[in-house]
């Protein structure tokens, strides 16, 4: 019998860091590698938050803080919620994790028992599935279509609900696809939510910010406010403010399930980074002002990758609203064979080929839950991108 535990056989390890790794070691053996896999911002941290580090260091604020989060902190959240949603919370309301990753597990953990249902559109965030099965439910996976930008349709979200469905996990933009929801796509699975007052939706809003063509944003309590009660708003500061290394996330919703986040949280990490906090209340309260010039950049190259990706026979590659990924699908190359004999029989071969092959880092669809497609993250420099871009099209070309 092994050692270690039963759980941890039914889960498996994150996919995007694997090909992430696999690229670093094939670049630090001497290759030319582009990746394309990695899911941050290539911007540095805006000044204004470092600078509010450097001065929370040199006030001593290097201690312990409360578990779950500096009451500056939860209450520059709640004013982010007032202001872009205009969402009333107050800092009981709020949990503050390490990374918007500790807070989705502390929810999940925190209210799941086994064989509670939890509803994941696909493609999905590879951790969400992983996340449910550590905390011992059920993910429901529902597979959405490229026809349909990669987004759920009310009819798969009421055919998914059952007497068990605990969660629905809704993510706008999404990672992978960069999908956002309009108002009245996300009304439409609201009201289904509606005739369902059993279920809990958890909006994961990460990439909120990062949104274009005038793209409104929007989040499920503020287009269904009866939903309050059982929507949990979760957000961070790690993609928008480019501080994915600064691990602060937070979550916002009832006072019972955040006092319940609250007590994993105190017995397994404690508090988040007591500088990063600091720095986070700088990102939320700040100026806003490199948003939208950062956002001109990933319109501009997510255009580029979109059109250099269409141009590819057998590729169809959607343009999404937001987040900084694409997800084309390559179901017009499955059964081809590269110049090396390997045959594409499915999206890992094709995404392991053109790492081997072309030395492009992407990460294949089946780790996102629909195939055959890959995502590829546009957040690296417009020369790199367009030589991956390149690189792929001649790879592709080379397909018989
Ligand atoms: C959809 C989504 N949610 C949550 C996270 C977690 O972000 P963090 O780095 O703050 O833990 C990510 C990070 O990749 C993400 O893509």
């Amino acid at each position: 019998m092994s050692f270690l535990s039963a759980t941890l056989s039914r889960v498996k390890p994150s996919p995007t860091i694997a090909m992430t790794a696999k690229a670093a070691e094939l670049k630090a053996a001497g290759r030319d590698v582009i990746g394309l896999s990695a899911g941050e911002p290539d911007f540095d941290t805006p000044q204004n938050i470092k600078d509010a580090a450097v001065a929370a260091i040199a006030a001593g604020k290097t201690k312990y803080t409360a578990p779950d989060g500096i009451p500056e902190l939860k209450q520059a959240a709640c004013a982010k919620m007032k202001r872009d949603h205009g969402l009333d919370y107050t800092p009981a309301q709020i949990s503050v994790g390490t990374g918007g990753k500790q807070t989705l597990y502390n929810a999940l953990m925190a209210t799941l028992n086994p064989g509670d249902e939890v509803i994941i559109p696909a493609p999905y965030w590879v951790s969400y599935p992983d996340m449910v099965l550590l905390a011992g439910g059920t993910p429901v996976v529902v597979e959405t279509t490229l026809q349909n930008s990669f987004k759920l349709t009310a009819e798969q979200l009421e055919s998914a609900i059952t007497p068990k469905t605990k969660w629905f996990i809704f993510n706008s933009p999404s990672n992978p696809t960069g999908a956002g929801y309009s108002r009245a796509e996300l009304k439409a699975l609201t009201d289904v939510l509606m005739r369902h007052p059993h279920v809990w939706i958890m909006s994961d809003d990460m990439y909120e910010h990062l949104a274009y063509d005038g793209f409104e944003f929007c989040t499920p309590a503020e287009v269904e406010p009866r939903l309050y009660d059982r929507t949990l708003t979760c957000n961070g500061v790690s993609k928008a403010y480019a501080m994915t290394g600064w691990r602060i996330g937070y979550a916002a919703g009832s006072t019972e399930i955040i006092a319940a986040m609250r007590k994993i949280q105190s017995q397994s990490t404690s508090n988040p980074c007591s500088i990063s906090q600091w720095a986070a209340v700088e990102a939320l309260n700040g100026t806003q002002a490199f948003l939208a010039p950062n956002n001109e950049t990933f319109k501009r190259r997510r255009n580029m990758v979109v059109e250099m990706l269409n141009a590819i026979d057998g590729m169809t590659c959607p343009t999404p609203e937001g987040a900084f990924y694409v997800y084309p699908s390559i179901a017009g190359m499955i059964g081809k064979t590269t110049p090396k004999g390997t045959v594409i029989d499915n999206d890992e071969a094709f995404a392991t080929a053109l790492l081997e092959e072309a030395d492009v880092a992407v990460v294949f669809g089946a780790a996102f839950g629909l195939s055959p497609n890959f995502r590829v993250s546009y957040a690296t420099s417009d020369d790199a991108l367009k030589e991956a871009c390149t690189r792929i099209q001649r790879f592709c070309a080379a397909l018989t």
